[in-house]
């Protein structure tokens, strides 16, 4: 089985190829990422010389790439996960997001149809569904809930989900979707909320809580996340959404407090800073389906997983200082500036 993955030099897409190439010895994996601020090949340095494994530079929005590549490769299975992935960044450059996300989906697509494919399937995210209030603790995110989204991130994703599902009913192309809550683990790029909490706090920088710091987001491990997707390619229905997610609901504010806690930092470094336009409140998944059809089950609960991931930020602190250092030096303040 020879298995395209893009965006696997990224955060997930880093953990589900090494899931892969390690699990699956018969597979091919051949990792194709654009390598843009968010790439970073040291990701895959524990896979790298694995003869199982094959990366490749290139854009998926690159339609003359990305068919050549199809043409040489003849892939059975492709599993999307390359984006533009930070909604802030969405908020202040749109534009780039419609072109990977949107339009790279449809290169992609439209590869797939050219030269078959055994399933194609798409990363998505809960963000598409909108938010829920706080006040209604009952309500979950189903595959049913309709899209109604508020970032132009989330609007990307969701108009790639769109099309996936429109090219599985329009041409019969086999494809699965699975729609994650928030992810997070080892090689999360430190402009994500617990990452970035994480390398400021060890550092005694002030720590910036968007709002009151009540909004709500439901923690997966990354770990869950790709054997969750693992799962859906070998054994999900075609045309199917599969919703992802381990029912760990923190406030923003929560876990900033446990992570301080769990380094010993004091909380007299958060700063509440302006909120961000649009700000999600609540994301809270139902993850029934993918349980009942599937017989998923995620290993971590938030205790255990944030204990392990700080761990792993402590014992990998060249890897996220070497990202300060570099590309993202500049970001912080950029985005920063005037809210601290
Ligand atoms: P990330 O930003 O860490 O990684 C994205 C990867 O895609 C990078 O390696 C980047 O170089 C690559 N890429 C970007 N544009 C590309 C292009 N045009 N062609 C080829 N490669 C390109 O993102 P992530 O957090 O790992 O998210 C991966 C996927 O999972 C995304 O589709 C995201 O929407 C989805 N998702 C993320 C979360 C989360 O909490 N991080 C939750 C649910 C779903
Ligand atoms: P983020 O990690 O960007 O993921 P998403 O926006 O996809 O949920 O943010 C998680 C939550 O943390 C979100 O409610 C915004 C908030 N946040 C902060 O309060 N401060 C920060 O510096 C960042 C990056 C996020």
């Amino acid at each position: 089985m020879k298995v395209i993955v893009t965006g696997g030099a990224g955060f997930i897409g880093s953990n589900f190829v090494q899931h892969m190439v390690n699990k699956y010895p018969d597979y091919e994996i051949i990792n194709l990422d654009l390598l843009t601020y968010a790439g970073n090949l040291e990701n895959l340095k524990p896979v790298e010389d694995k003869p199982n494994y094959k990366f490749v530079k290139g854009d998926i929005a690159d339609r003359e790439f990305i068919f050549k590549l199809f043409e040489d490769e003849k892939p059975d299975v492709v599993v999307n996960f390359a984006a533009e992935s930070h909604v802030d960044r969405s908020i202040t450059d749109p534009e780039a997001f419609v072109r990977t996300n949107v339009m790279g989906t449809t290169t992609l697509l439209d590869a797939c149809r050219t030269y078959g494919i055994k399933r194609y399937h798409q990363v998505s995210t809960d963000e598409v569904y909108g938010d829920l209030p706080l006040d209604r603790p009952e309500l979950f995110f189903t595959e049913e809930t309709p899209l109604h989204t508020s970032s132009p991130y989330s609007s990307s994703k969701a108009s790639a989900d769109l099309f996936v599902l429109a090219y599985h009913r329009t041409y019969g192309l086999p494809v699965t979707v699975s729609r994650c809550s928030n992810n997070y683990g080892p090689y999360h790029f430190p402009e994500k909320l617990i990452p970035l909490i994480i390398s400021r706090a060890l550092a005694d920088e002030e720590l910036p809580v968007y709002g009151t710091g009540e909004n709500v987001r439901d923690w997966l491990h990354v770990a869950d996340h790709c054997e969750a997707i693992d799962l859906v390619i070998h054994k999900g229905r075609e045309g199917e959404v599969y919703n992802i997610g381990g029912h760990n609901e923190r406030t923003n504010l929560e876990v900033v407090k446990t992570i301080l806690k769990a380094l010993d930092k004091p909380e007299s470094l958060i700063r509440f800073v302006t909120d961000r336009p649009g700000h999600d409140m609540r994301y809270a998944i139902d993850p029934t389906k993918i349980e009942t059809e599937l017989g998923w089950e995620p290993k971590y609960n938030f205790d255990s997983g944030i204990q392990q991931t700080i761990q792993w930020y402590l014992d990998n602190q060249e890897w996220w200082k070497n990202i300060l250092s570099g590309e993202y030096s500049g970001y912080f303040d950029k985005m920063y500036g005037n809210r601290l």
